[in-house]
């Protein structure tokens, strides 16, 4: 299995050699750091350089808008140039934390987006609270690859962004007991359009809710979707590794 989108902190770096071990004796064998602004993409690509499992994809959320030069697209432009760098993102809409700046945030958004069809590069989507614009955005662009990384939303959209040739990602949020959305989208949508992740530390699945999360606890979203959609365990599996394969190049 692969965890297509993780957020390995400094504080994991002492027992990093540890986690790729539990990785390892869990059946997954390749984890993608996500970046979100200069100095976690940088991180990113220095773990992706140093451990064989570990890719990395770099990107600037809206939050890098708040501060002024806090970041360049020539930056990511050279990280680009690493082998070990599989995609830009994460990138996207975020109209929870900042309302006040959807244009600004449609720009950088833009940008990126346009980086990433010159490199033929996929995108990993953050998106929240801002989904119709995240869709009107994507859908202006042909030839996108990428990801609806934590997707919330409706079945509906789901089955729109896989039209548009985007994959939809699934969490720790599908193990929780009030998710009702994201059981829907697993339920209806086609194993070929769905991917594994763990956005660890965050959205820790159950039954380690409240707890840190972990890359290796990625083997508890493949259960959970083996269980709503019944279809056995391995397939789950062997279909979404192999869409993450397709999907990054591995
Ligand atoms: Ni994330």
């Amino acid at each position: 299995m692969i965890d297509t989108h993780c957020h390995i902190e400094i504080e994991d770096y002492k027992n990093i050699e540890q986690i790729l071990e539990n990785c390892k004796k869990n059946g997954i064998d390749k984890i993608i750091v996500s970046g979100y602004d200069l100095e976690s993409s940088k991180e990113a690509v220095k773990l992706a350089d140093k451990y064989d499992a570990i890719y990395a994809t770099v990107g600037f959320l809206p939050e890098v808008l708040q501060k002024e030069n806090s970041y360049d697209l020539n930056d990511l432009e050279i990280l680009l140039q690493n082998k070990k760098v599989v995609g830009i993102g994460e990138i996207g809409l975020d109209y929870y934390w900042y309302k006040d700046n959807k244009e600004e945030q449609k720009k950088l958004f833009i940008s990126q987006i346009k980086l990433a069809l010159k490199y033929n590069k996929p995108i990993v989507i953050h998106c929240r609270e801002a989904i119709q614009d995240c869709y009107d955005v994507v859908k202006k662009y042909s030839n996108l690859k990428g990801t609806m990384h934590c997707y919330s939303g409706s079945v509906e959209m789901a089955k729109e962004f896989v039209k548009l040739g985007l994959y939809i990602s699934v969490g720790g949020v599908s193990t929780f007991k009030n998710s009702k959305n994201i059981k829907e989208v697993i339920n209806e949508l086609d194993l070929e359009y769905i991917l594994l992740e763990t956005d660890s530390p965050y959205l820790t699945p159950e039954p380690y809710r409240g707890k840190r999360n972990y890359p290796y606890y990625v083997g508890i979203i493949a259960e959970k979707i083996s269980k709503i959609k019944n279809i056995d365990l391995k397939t789950i599996e062997i279909i979404t590794t192999s869409n993450a394969c397709k999907l990054f190049d591995f």
